[in-house]
């Protein structure tokens, strides 16, 4: 006995430290666990399952101002190679006080960087037009956040839209879904903003020495179809046309009979519908592909080609008179 009232008192003493020793590691260990809760409970959600946003119509025939930019960079199918991107634009002096910066589609998928690319435009003046890979993006968006399927701003458009077919939720491992998932509502705002065609106003048309209306599109325009009443679907996937008219479109070149829709373009020689010069991307397998009233500017930086912009710009002349020049700009990717 006589030895256990020493070790008691000091067995006390000890006692009463550990209290305040356990009151501060109560309070940090508190502190931690919020600080964890916080972590599960709202910022790896908010990683993973990102809050949804409602889409709007994709708007089909986009305007800007053109009259406020002495520059046009225009540029091909980035595919998230925001490295080569942000190349790009240094090489071109981009200036966001003067030029105006339009991606032809196909910016984000395949390639490393999808995120942080939408992450630098969602806070920028770089505007865009819509490509399939956003397209289907979008679509997977909604199905993964269980949304109303994508629309266009365009009535006669509203009938042939269906998701992709093989976008069941689950164990989809389309790397499309996987980065639909994970688009945050910034990323889906900026995408869905771009619309399937961009108005430019006056653009160099070489062969008369003169200016024609340019128009951004991703894949193409039909030869024989006003722009309001061009197809979406068609603007977004089509190559070439198909036989025996050639006014209805196909996404695969290699069909028996068909012709490249740009060759068809060129032969009406700027006899409207087809009097615009049309600048796009979407077909990498030709490359940089310059024509009179067509400028094809997938020049596959994806494939480790180049990535390439169309740089118009605008100069004053003497008088009211505005001189055109153009030029490519490229990065090897
Ligand atoms: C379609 O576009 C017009 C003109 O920009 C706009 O007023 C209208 O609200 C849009 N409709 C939808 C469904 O977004
Ligand atoms: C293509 O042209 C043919 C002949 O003019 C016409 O009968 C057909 O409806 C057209 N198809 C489309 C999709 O415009």
């Amino acid at each position: 006995m006589s030895e256990t009232v020493p070790l008691l008192g000091y067995g006390e003493k000890s006692t009463s430290l550990s209290r305040s020793a356990k009151i501060v590691l109560g309070a940090v260990g508190g502190v931690f666990a919020a600080a964890v809760l916080y972590v599960l409970v709202v910022l790896l959600p908010d990683y993973y399952i990102p809050q949804p946003v409602a889409l709007n119509a994709i708007e089909h025939i986009g305007q800007f101002d053109c009259k406020s930019y002495s520059r046009y960079i225009l540029i091909g199918d980035v595919h998230g190679h925001f490295r080569e991107f942000k190349k790009l634009l240094k090489k071109a002096e981009y200036n966001p006080k003067k030029d105006y910066v339009l991606l032809l589609g196909d910016f984000i998928t395949k390639g490393p960087d999808s995120l942080p690319l939408l992450d630098y435009l969602a806070k920028s003046d770089v505007d865009c037009i819509i490509g399939n890979h956003e397209f289907n993006v979008l679509q997977y968006y909604a199905t993964f956040h269980n949304l109303e399927q994508p629309v266009f701003n365009f009535s006669a458009s509203d009938a042939s839209l269906q998701p992709p077919c093989n976008s069941k939720g689950g164990f989809n491992q389309d790397p499309e879904y996987l980065l639909a998932k994970k688009l945050q509502p910034q990323h889906v705002k900026y995408i869905n903003k771009c619309s399937v065609l961009k108005l430019l106003g006056d653009v160099p048309f070489k062969r008369a020495g003169t200016t024609a209306p340019g128009v951004g599109v991703h894949a193409g325009l039909v030869w024989d179809v006003p722009l309001s009443a061009q197809d979406p679907l068609d603007n977004i996937e089509m190559r070439a046309l198909l036989p025996p008219f050639y006014n209805e479109t196909t996404s695969d070149p290699s069909t028996p009979g068909s012709k490249r829709w740009y060759k068809v373009y060129n032969e009406q020689n700027g006899k409207p519908p087809a009097e615009y010069v049309v600048y796009y991307g979407h077909d990498a397998s030709k490359g940089l592909n310059l024509r009179t009233f067509t400028k094809g500017l997938d020049s596959g930086c994806d494939k480790g080609g180049q990535l390439s912009a169309m740089v118009i710009t605008k100069n004053k002349k003497k008088g009211n008179g505005v001189e055109f020049t153009e030029e490519i700009v490229d990065v090897e990717c």
